[in-house]
C-alpha cells in the first residue's frame, strides 16, 4: 500500500508533535487536524505539514479533512472527563467514527494510540473506555489495517507526568505521594514516534496491538526519587496507603486545575507494565529515562523557562 498523505488527530499534543516531526523527516505529506489552529502552530513550519482547524465531533468535518489522506493516526485522549468531554465519547465514540470514516473513504490504513492495561474489567473508567475504542477500531479490521498502541508513561521534554513530579517537588519540602508502590515502565515520546512511523508501511504490523515499555520498570516511589536526584533537591517522601491516596485525589478534584483524579489512583492499582519485551518488527532500541530526562529536567536556565512558557501555551 502507498502513503503519501497522513492525517493525524491529537497531532499538536505532546505525542502528536514527536509523532509529526518524524513523518515529516521520513517523507510524508501530514495534515495535522486541531481544534485551534493556535495549539499546532509550532508544527507549521515543518516541510510537508498543514495543519487544518476541525471540529473531531462533526462527521463532515472530519470527512472533508480525512479524504485527501491515504492513512490516519489518531492520538486523540483525554486524562479527566469533564462536562463537555466524556471517556465514552473522545475514546469510543470517536474512534469508532473514525474508522467508520476511514472505510466510507477507502482509506485503508488505521493507526490507534491506546494504552498500556486497558480491558472491559479495569480498575478505572480510563482504562476501561481506552478498551471500548480498541474493540470499536478492531471491529474494522476485516476492512481496515489497524494497528493499536498501547504505551506505558510517556516521557520527554514537554511531559505532563515527570514534569509535573518536577513541579511538586520544587514546591513541596515533603511529598505525601500517593500510590507509591504503583509499577511504570516509561518510554520516552521520540521511542513511541518510531513505533508509529517504523510500523504505517509494515504489513508486519497490520491487525495487531503492541505494548511499547522503556528498558525498566520503577515503582511510583522510586521515579519521585529520581526526579529528587536529577533536580538536586532534598527530599522526604511520605507513601499514602490506599484510603489517604483516594482522599487526596478526591481534595485535588475540586481544585480549579485536575492534576489528580480518583479515577487516576485507580488505574495505578494495576501496574503499567509490559508482558514481555518489545516487539522486533517495531524496530526500537528504547532509551532509558537516565539518558534522557536530566537534560530536559534540570535546564533552569533562562533559556529553558522560555521553553516552559512556550510548552504551557501550547506552542
Ligand atoms: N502521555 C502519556 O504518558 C500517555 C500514556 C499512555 C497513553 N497516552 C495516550 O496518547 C495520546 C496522546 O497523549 P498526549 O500525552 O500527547 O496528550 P496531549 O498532549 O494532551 O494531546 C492530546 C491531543 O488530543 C487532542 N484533544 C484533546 N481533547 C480533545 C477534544 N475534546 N476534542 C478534540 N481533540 C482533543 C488535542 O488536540 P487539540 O487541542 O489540538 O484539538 C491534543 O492534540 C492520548 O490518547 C493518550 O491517552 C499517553
Amino acid at each position: 500500500m502507498l502513503i503519501n498523505q497522513v492525517c493525524v488527530l491529537g497531532g499538536s499534543g505532546f505525542v502528536g508533535s514527536a509523532i509529526v516531526h518524524k513523518l515529516s523527516a521520513a517523507g510524508y505529506a501530514v495534515k495535522v487536524l486541531s481544534r485551534q489552529r493556535e495549539r499546532a502552530k509550532h508544527l507549521t513550519l515543518l516541510p510537508n505539514v498543514q495543519v487544518a482547524e476541525c471540529n473531531v465531533l462533526s462527521d463532515a468535518e472530519l470527512s472533508m479533512h480525512m479524504q485527501s489522506c491515504d492513512a490516519v493516526i489518531n492520538l486523540i485522549g483525554i486524562l479527566h472527563e469533564s462536562k463537555q468531554f466524556s471517556f465514552d465519547a473522545m475514546h469510543r465514540e470517536l474512534p469508532a467514527r473514525v474508522a467508520t470514516l476511514c472505510k466510507k473513504l477507502g482509506i485503508k490504513r488505521l493507526l490507534h494510540m491506546s494504552a498500556l492495561q486497558t480491558s472491559a474489567e479495569a480498575p478505572s473508567a480510563y482504562l476501561r473506555s481506552k478498551a471500548a475504542g480498541e474493540a470499536a477500531v478492531m471491529a474494522h479490521a476485516a476492512n481496515l489495517h489497524v494497528t493499536i498502541f498501547q504505551p506505558s508513561i510517556v516521557f520527554g521534554r514537554g511531559d505532563s507526568f515527570l514534569n509535573l513530579l518536577a513541579t511538586i517537588v520544587k514546591i513541596m519540602p515533603v511529598v505525601a505521594l500517593a500510590k507509591p508502590d504503583a509499577k511504570f515502565q516509561p518510554i520516552w515520546v521520540e521511542d513511541v514516534a518510531e513505533a508509529f512511523v517504523n510500523s504505517l508501511e509494515n504489513v508486519e504490523t497490520y491487525g495487531k496491538t503492541y505494548q511499547l515499555g522503556g528498558p525498566r520498570v520503577y515503582t511510583l516511589r522510586e521515579l519521585v526519587e529520581f526526579v529528587i536526584f536529577v533536580l538536586g533537591k532534598k527530599r522526604k517522601i511520605v507513601g499514602l496507603n490506599d484510603t489517604l491516596s483516594y482522599w487526596q485525589a478526591y481534595a485535588m478534584e475540586k481544585m480549579p486545575i485536575k492534576l489528580m483524579t480518583r479515577d487516576n489512583v485507580h488505574s495505578m492499582e494495576i501496574d503499567s507494565v509490559c508482558q514481555g519485551p518489545l516487539a522486533p518488527e517495531l524496530g526500537l532500541k528504547p532509551a532509558a529515562i537516565e539518558a534522557i530526562v536530566p537534560e530536559y529536567l534540570a535546564n533552569d536556565t533562562p533559556r529553558a523557562a522560555y521553553e516552559r512558557f512556550r510548552s504551557m501555551a501550547g506552542r
